[in-house]
C-alpha cells in the first residue's frame, strides 16, 4: 500500500520545516542512519541544524552494505536501542543509505516513519525520489524491496560540498538523463557546463523536478516511469559484465556509455535527429572517458536478461528528440550489437 507523497523540504527554511515536523510528531526516538563517509562528512552538518538528541547507526560505505545482513543488524540495533513504532529514522547518505534505510524503516515493526536526507548528487536528483526502497540479494541489485514514500524528503545542496569527484560524475549522468528524457532547456544549460561541480542550485532543482513529475504521474511504474530507464538497459549490462570479470564499471560511466548506445538506437528507430545524437555523444565524451567494450556479444547476453524484456524481445526506453522519450521500444538484438560496435568499439567512424 502506497503512503501519500512525502512532505517536500527544499531551499531556505527546509531545516525549520524538519524541526517543526519532528516537534509535531514528538517521536519516542530519533535515529540517524549514516555510512562511514557520511558519518564524518555530513553528520556534523545535520547535528548543527537539527539541535536535538539522536542515536546514530552507521553502516560500511558503498554498495556492499545494501544487503539483508546489514538490514538484519539494523533491525537488531533498533530493537536493542528501544526503538518503538513511534520512532523516526533519518536516512543521511547517498542512494545506498536511502534505499536501505527506507527498506529497514518500512519493515521494522511493520513500518516506522522515515525521513530521507540525500547527500550525494545521484541520491538528491534520483534515488531518494519516488518511493523505491530495497536491498541487493547475491549479485542481483534491488531484488528485494518495497514501494513506500518517506514521510519527509529534505534536499540541501550544502552536503554536496564534500562529495568526491567520482560521485559528481555518477550524479551528472543521471542529471543528463533527466534532461534528455524531459527537459531540453536543462540539456542546453548542461552543454555549457565546464565541470559537474558547476551544477547550480537552479539546474539541480530542474533535474529534481523531472524525476518528481514523472513519478507523480506514474508512482507504480506501469508506463511513463519507464522513461527513467533511458541509458540504463545497456548501462546495467555493462556493470554486470564488468562484475562478472571481477571489475567495477562506475555507474555514471556505464550509464553514459549506455546513453550513447541508446541515442544511436534512437536515431535508427525513433527518428532522433542525427544532429541531436551527435550533441549527446559530444557531451558524454567530454565528461566520461571512452572505454571500449572488448566483447559486445557478451554484453548483449546481459541485455537479453534485462527484466523489462518480454517474450525474449529486448525492450528499451529511447528518445524521439532531446527532451522527449518513448517508454518502451522493441529493439532487435542485431541492431543492439551494431550500436555497441559503433559507439563502444575500438574504431572511430559512426553511421
Ligand atoms: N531508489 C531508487 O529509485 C534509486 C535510483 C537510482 C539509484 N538507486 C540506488 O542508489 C545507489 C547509488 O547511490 P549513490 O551513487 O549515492 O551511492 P552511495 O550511497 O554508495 O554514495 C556514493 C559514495 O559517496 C559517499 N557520499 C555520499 N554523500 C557524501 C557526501 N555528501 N560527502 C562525502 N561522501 C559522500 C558515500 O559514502 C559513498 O561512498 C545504488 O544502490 C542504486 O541502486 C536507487
Amino acid at each position: 500500500m502506497m503512503k501519500p507523497g512525502a512532505i517536500w523540504l527544499e531551499g531556505p527554511g527546509c531545516w525549520e520545516g524538519l524541526r517543526t515536523w519532528l516537534e509535531d510528531r514528538d517521536p519516542d526516538g530519533v535515529f540517524v542512519l549514516t555510512d562511514t563517509h557520511t558519518a564524518r562528512a555530513c553528520l556534523p552538518v545535520l547535528d548543527q541544524r537539527l539541535g536535538r538528541d539522536r542515536a546514530v547507526l552507521t553502516i560500511p560505505a558503498g554498495e556492499k552494505g545494501k544487503t539483508v545482513e546489514t538490514a538484519s543488524l539494523l533491525w537488531q540495533a533498533l530493537a536493542n536501542a528501544g526503538a518503538g513504532r513511534g520512532s523516526v529514522l533519518l536516512n543521511l547518505g547517498g542512494g545506498v543509505v536511502t534505499d536501505l534505510g527506507g527498506f529497514v524503516a518500512s519493515t521494522y515493526m511493520r513500518g516506522i516513519s522515515f525521513v530521507h536526507i540525500p547527500t550525494s548528487l545521484l541520491a538528491q536528483v534520483d534515488a531518494a525520489i519516488g518511493g523505491k526502497n530495497g536491498i541487493d540479494v547475491g549479485h542481483v541489485k534491488n531484488l528485494a524491496g518495497i514501494f513506500r514514500e518517506p514521510d519527509v524528503l529534505l534536499i540541501d545542496p550544502i552536503f554536496l560540498e564534500t562529495l568526491p569527484q567520482q560521485e559528481w560524475h555518477n550524479g551528472l549522468a543521471e542529471v543528463a538523463k533527466h534532461a534528455l528524457i524531459a527537459d531540453p532547456d536543462l540539456w542546453r544549460a548542461l552543454e555549457g557546463l565546464e565541470h559537474p561541480r558547476d551544477i547550480s542550485q537552479r539546474l539541480l532543482s530542474a533535474a529534481v523536478a523531472v524525476k518528481r513529475m514523472i513519478v507523480a504521474e506514474d508512482p507504480g511504474e506501469s508506463g511513463l516511469r519507464k522513461v527513467l530507464n533511458f541509458g540504463h538497459t545497456v548501462g546495467h549490462a555493462l556493470e554486470s559484465m564488468a562484475l562478472a570479470f571481477g571489475q567495477e564499471w562506475p555507474h555514471g560511466e556505464a550509464v553514459a556509455a549506455g546513453m550513447q548506445v541508446e541515442a544511436w538506437l534512437s536515431k535508427k528507430l525513433c527518428g532522433l535527429p542525427a544532429a541531436e545524437e551527435a550533441r549527446i555523444r559530444i557531451f558524454l565524451q567530454r565528461f566520461f572517458p571512452d572505454r571500449p567494450v572488448p566483447d559486445p556479444e557478451s554484453c548483449l547476453s546481459y541485455i537479453r536478461k534485462d527484466k523489462k524484456n518480454r517474450g525474449g524481445v529486448i525492450r528499451m526506453a529511447l528518445l524521439q528528440s532531446i527532451g522527449k522519450a518513448i517508454p518502451v521500444v522493441e529493439v532487435p538484438g542485431d541492431l543492439v550489437l551494431a550500436a555497441m560496435k559503433e559507439c563502444l568499439g575500438e574504431t572511430e567512424p559512426r553511421g
